[in-house]
């Protein structure tokens, strides 16, 4: 399939690109597009055969649920039986942004959007284009990041069309994404509110609003699960190289990954390090990757997927990586690097 790219710089001056995009959605095909969080591989969420044309571009596994995208509360209020007061708080705070919810869903909702559950996950984004393209369509759009399943999720249009090319109607070039982690999604239909994935909207953030919300204990080390959230099972945002996450105080960090790649080296292995900005000049050797800065842990979050896939144009076979503070956005950070590296963990 010939994949059409189109770039949107200013959307008001590109309504017929954007027409031409929502026509794609309304005819089934699946058309990749801009979030403020990552980019997603967008789908009519009500048709059945055009979400299905999503998990086969994405070899996504059948029993993992997506989200739906919608541009408006009217909307959401056909595809779930009940809005809950909490729920309709956390809209009121977070919408539109990087925070999932759950809900019971309606009968409109099709099986393969909720993999059989009874709850629909759904969320606003705040990027412009991903709302024009919404409001155009006039369906809630289904959407996965548009990565290749297993794989780190796209924060540049270049990243969707290593994935993607080939496989998909249309890629929307947006530029960057802002967060450049996934959204936060929560559940609450259940007595305690919960974090079955941290996000873009933090656990601090949510708290403010819902002193009782919890972190799912089955988001554990990366390699543990509860099938709660599917998503949390598999392992994700991957590298092709090995990798290690090194925890510990920020002196001990550099001595032990400098340690580590010499003897990686010995055994004739390219080591890559993914550091931190205020570490970088301590370390020696060619490919050191600077993910952001501890001062802000949002940069972090937002050249952290680039990174990797950098680190994976290099052809490195190891990748030793620094760990951050989980608190505030670090949470998604631990979550995505751990998971990334299958729970492999040095803690000194
Ligand atoms: O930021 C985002 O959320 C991006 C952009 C494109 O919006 N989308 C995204 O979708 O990350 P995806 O499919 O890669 O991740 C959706 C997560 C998965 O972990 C999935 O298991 C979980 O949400 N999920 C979806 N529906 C669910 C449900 N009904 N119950 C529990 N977990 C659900
Ligand atoms: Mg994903």
């Amino acid at each position: 399939m010939e994949t059409e790219l189109i770039r949107i710089h200013d959307l008001d001056e590109q309504i017929l690109e954007m027409d031409r995009a929502a026509s794609l959605i309304k005819a089934g095909e699946v058309v990749a597009f801009p979030t403020e969080t990552v980019y997603g591989l967008g789908a009519d969420g009500l048709s059945e055969a055009a979400v299905r044309k999503i998990f086969k571009a994405k070899g996504r596994p059948q029993d993992n649920p997506l989200i739906l995208h919608v541009d408006s509360v009217q909307m959401l209020e056909r595809l779930v039986l009940d809005i809950p007061e909490d729920a309709y708080r956390c809209i009121e705070r977070f919408w539109p942004g990087p925070l999932t919810l759950l809900f019971r869903k309606s009968e409109i909702v099709p099986d393969i959007i909720t993999a059989g559950l009874q709850t629909v996950a759904i969320r606003m984004p705040s990027h412009p284009v991903a709302l024009e393209l919404i409001r155009r369509s006039a369906t809630p759009i289904a959407a996965p990041s548009a990565n290749t399943s297993g794989r780190p999720s796209p924060t540049r249009a270049s990243h969707v069309v290593q994935d993607m090319k080939g496989k998909i109607a249309m890629i929307i070039d947006g530029g960057k994404t802002g967060v450049g982690l996934e959204s936060t999604v929560l559940d609450l239909t259940e007595a305690v509110p919960m974090i079955l994935r941290p996000g873009g909207v933090t656990l601090e953030d949510l708290r403010e609003l819902l002193p009782e919300v919890e972190m799912d204990p089955g988001l554990g080390d990366g390699r543990e699960f509860t099938p709660k959230s599917p998503g949390q099972k598999y392992r994700h945002y991957a590298p092709n190289a090995e990798m290690i996450i090194f925890s510990g105080d920020r002196e001990s960090l550099v001595t032990a990954m400098m340690e580590r790649a010499r003897e990686e080296e010995s055994k004739g292995r390219r080591v890559g390090l993914l550091v931190t900005e205020e570490n970088r000049d301590r370390y020696k050797g060619d490919n050191v990757i600077v993910m952001g800065s501890v001062e802000d842990k949002r940069t972090i979050a937002h050249g952290l997927f680039d990174a990797i896939r950098r680190l994976d144009e290099l052809e490195i076979d190891i990748i030793l990586c620094e760990s951050v503070e989980e608190d505030q956005i670090g949470m998604a950070i631990m979550n995505r690097l751990l998971k990334a590296a299958g729970g492999n963990r040095i803690r000194l």
